[in-house]
């Protein structure tokens, strides 16, 4: 018998782990149709007068347009990364990847439908979506959207789920943090894999696009239309903290990769 059964059984094992979260990506696997659309409202109703109502359907609105626009960019993204990935099993785990972002796609746009269509873009989250679709490494496209964009979103998913209880919005937003979570194991699985073999060139460029990178999250986390403004003035001292927290965990993150974060700068908020 010929040592390449061996050697190819080996090489195989490297995917393993991304391979579990292709499982784990199936077995999650849910539909647009289970949410309780009709059963309960889409999204917290207002008390008072009917002015009063208008204010709040507006900031809910705003929510879920910045969650919109997130996920229209994720469906790019994940097929950028199916078609950019040269593994099997790699690819095997993005083609649920994809399904799952056209999936959260399709309930954001039900939920725009529901309070008074798409508003006002975030214009930092256009400038994440265009530095994630425009970098040219495999290695560096996975960095930025599974280690550190979708574990960086998870948070928020529970803070709008907390605030709105009651609501396909909240139903909504708890499955999403589970298939975020999802994805961002997947990449993290991944990205061991790709920086295995990675040159040191490869690994100082990946910490580079974490230093545009996460001054520009910092912007997208603490930006607020102006359906928010008020509130937002309100939040912002939890926000930025918060934010801060967050930021340090993605940092640790890229450690736990084996990549020298020490010239990571973490934004001040
Ligand atoms: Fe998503
Ligand atoms: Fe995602």
């Amino acid at each position: 018998m010929s040592a390449e059964p061996v050697e190819q059984h080996n090489e195989r094992e490297r995917y393993e782990g991304v391979l579990r979260f292709y499982h784990l990506a199936k077995h999650q696997e849910w539909a647009v149709r289970d949410l309780p659309w009709e059963q309960i409202p889409a999204v917290p109703e207002g008390k008072g007068s009917p002015e009063r109502q208008a204010r709040r359907r507006d900031i809910w609105r705003s929510v879920v347009m910045q969650q919109l626009q997130a996920d229209m960019f994720a469906c790019e993204m994940a097929s950028q990364l199916l078609t950019a990935a040269p593994d099997h099993e790699a690819r095997l785990y993005y083609s649920t990847m994809v399904q799952d972002e056209s999936r959260h796609t399709e309930a954001w746009l039900k939920l725009i439908a529901q309070v008074g269509g798409e508003g006002e873009r975030d214009p930092y989250l256009d400038q994440l979506a265009h530095m994630f679709l425009e970098a040219d490494l495999l290695e560096e496209k996975v960095f930025l959207m599974q280690v550190f964009f979708e574990r960086l979103i998870i948070p928020r998913f529970r803070l709008i789920a907390r605030s709105s209880r009651g609501t396909v919005l909240e139903e909504l937003c708890n499955r999403l943090a589970v298939d975020d979570g999802i994805h961002h194991g997947a990449g993290m699985a991944y990205e061991r894999v790709l920086l295995e073999n990675a040159s040191p060139k490869v690994r100082s460029h990946l910490v580079d696009a974490a230093n545009t990178m996460l001054p520009i999250f910092a912007k997208h986390a603490l930006w607020r239309p102006k359906a928010r403004e008020m509130i937002g003035t309100l939040m912002e001292t939890r926000d930025r903290e918060r934010l801060h927290a967050d930021l340090q965990h993605g940092v640790r993150l890229a450690s736990s990769l084996g990549l020298d974060v020490s010239e990571v700068r973490i934004p001040a908020g």
